[in-house]
């Protein structure tokens, strides 16, 4: 397996901090998700992306899974804006970037377009049923969309965790002094459990290091909140994982819950971070029963091998064996399902919120702590 190459073969880096934007006088206001798009379309973790998808692009992902040219990218990185400001500009125009009133960014407008989001959801969501998390949110956000590049003027002050960001030139740098020719990472949106654990090992016995790579950036409401599950990560680190095999690093990007087509983003986003290899489990990226268990990792044979560049690894649906007495999935174990032990999320997070503890085959009892602790409602005051 030959090193990581960025997606489209460069590393892009569009960061000019000090940037002097003083001539500008257009602004665009950013919402949470255009926010961490911006930050990671700057710091190469969207490459081949140099900006926000101009209206062929746009239509090419949603109906091919791929840019204009042919490259394979599957999750239309777009920014919708409301009318009030889209309506005074002009391609070529420049415009500020901006979050709470502050200036991130600059756009070079390309274009303002309107986008079919019923389309975009029946294909890239399959489903138009605003149930979905992820369609709702294509739904709810503004009706115009404003192509162009982008330059990142200001770096984003990330309060939480902030040792662990890192742009994906720092973590390919990270792998090389580690000597790492082969990395697997692995995406996750939820606490580390015991199935988490398995899958990562087994993957890392093949491969030279671990990328544990937890998105914290928008997700729906109900998921566990992002402090609490990087705590969990820390925890489990610490003393069940080898600290030379293994790097955690946060992936600030929102969740779409695209299944799918988000796997192959996913996929694709982690071969720019540097990993050669990438998880791809049980309803990788789902939500509710939207898509089939295994649909995540049935999408990844529309793509040649060299079209992707990284080597996605399947896992099985994996649980706790009572009578293997060990971590096993369908594939592996020959016993009922009434001596597995499955949990589904709904049900640990109302368990935990009752200050109940999982059992130790689901999920360790030091994470399971950090959880309780986590879950538990403030207080009245
Ligand atoms: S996700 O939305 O980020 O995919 P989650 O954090 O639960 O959700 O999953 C992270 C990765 O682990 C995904 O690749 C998922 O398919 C895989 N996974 C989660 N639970 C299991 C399990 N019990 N068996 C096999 N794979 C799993």
């Amino acid at each position: 397996m030959p090193k990581s190459i960025p997606h489209g073969g460069t590393l892009i880096n569009k960061k000019e901090i000090g940037m002097d934007t003083s001539s500008i006088t257009h602004s665009i206001p950013l919402d949470e998700t255009a926010l961490s798009d911006l930050e990671l379309i700057a710091n190469g973790a969207f490459s081949p992306l140099t900006g926000f998808l101009n209206e062929a692009d746009y239509q090419s992902v949603v109906e091919n899974t791929r840019l204009a040219d042919g490259t394979v990218w599957s999750i239309p990185i777009t920014l919708p804006v409301e009318d009030e400001f889209a309506a005074n500009l002009q391609p070529g125009e420049k415009a500020l970037l901006t979050f709470d009133g502050k200036t991130y960014g600059v756009i070079e407008i390309e274009q303002v377009y309107s986008p079919d989001k019923e389309k975009e959801a029946e294909n890239v969501y399959r489903t138009t049923d605003s149930e979905h998390p992820g369609v709702k949110k294509v739904y709810d956000r503004p009706a115009l969309y404003v192509a162009g590049e982008i330059t990142q003027v200001e770096e984003i002050v990330h309060p939480q965790f902030d040792t662990y960001y890192l742009d994906p030139s720092e973590t390919r740098a990270e792998f090389d002094k580690r000597k790492w020719e082969t990395v697997v990472g692995f995406q996750t949106r939820n606490p580390v459990h015991r199935a988490h654990e398995y899958i990562q090992k087994t993957a890392l016995e093949t491969v030279d290091g671990l990328f544990l790579n937890p998105l914290v950036g928008a997700t729906k409401s109900d998921d566990i909140p992002a402090d609490v599950r990087m705590k969990s990560y820390e925890v489990l680190l610490k003393d069940y994982y080898p600290e030379d095999r293994t790097y955690l690093a946060v992936f600030p990007a929102a969740m779409r819950y695209a299944g799918p087509r988000e796997a192959i983003f996913h996929a694709m986003v982690r071969k720019n971070y540097g990993c050669t290899h990438f998880i791809v489990g049980r309803d990788h990226a789902g939500v509710a029963d939207y898509y089939g268990t295994y649909d995540a990792q049935h999408i990844f044979k529309n793509f040649t091998e060299e079209e992707l560049g990284i080597k996605p690894l399947f896992f099985e649906h994996s649980f706790y064996c009572k009578k293997c007495e060990n971590m096993a999935s369908a594939k592996t174990c020959p016993h009922d399902k009434e001596d597995h032990v499955i949990l589904s999320g709904t049900k640990v997070r109302a368990m935990l919120k009752n200050g109940d503890m999982p059992p130790a085959e689901f999920s360790r009892p030091e994470v399971v702590a950090v959880l309780i602790e986590g879950m538990q409602e403030p207080a009245p005051k």
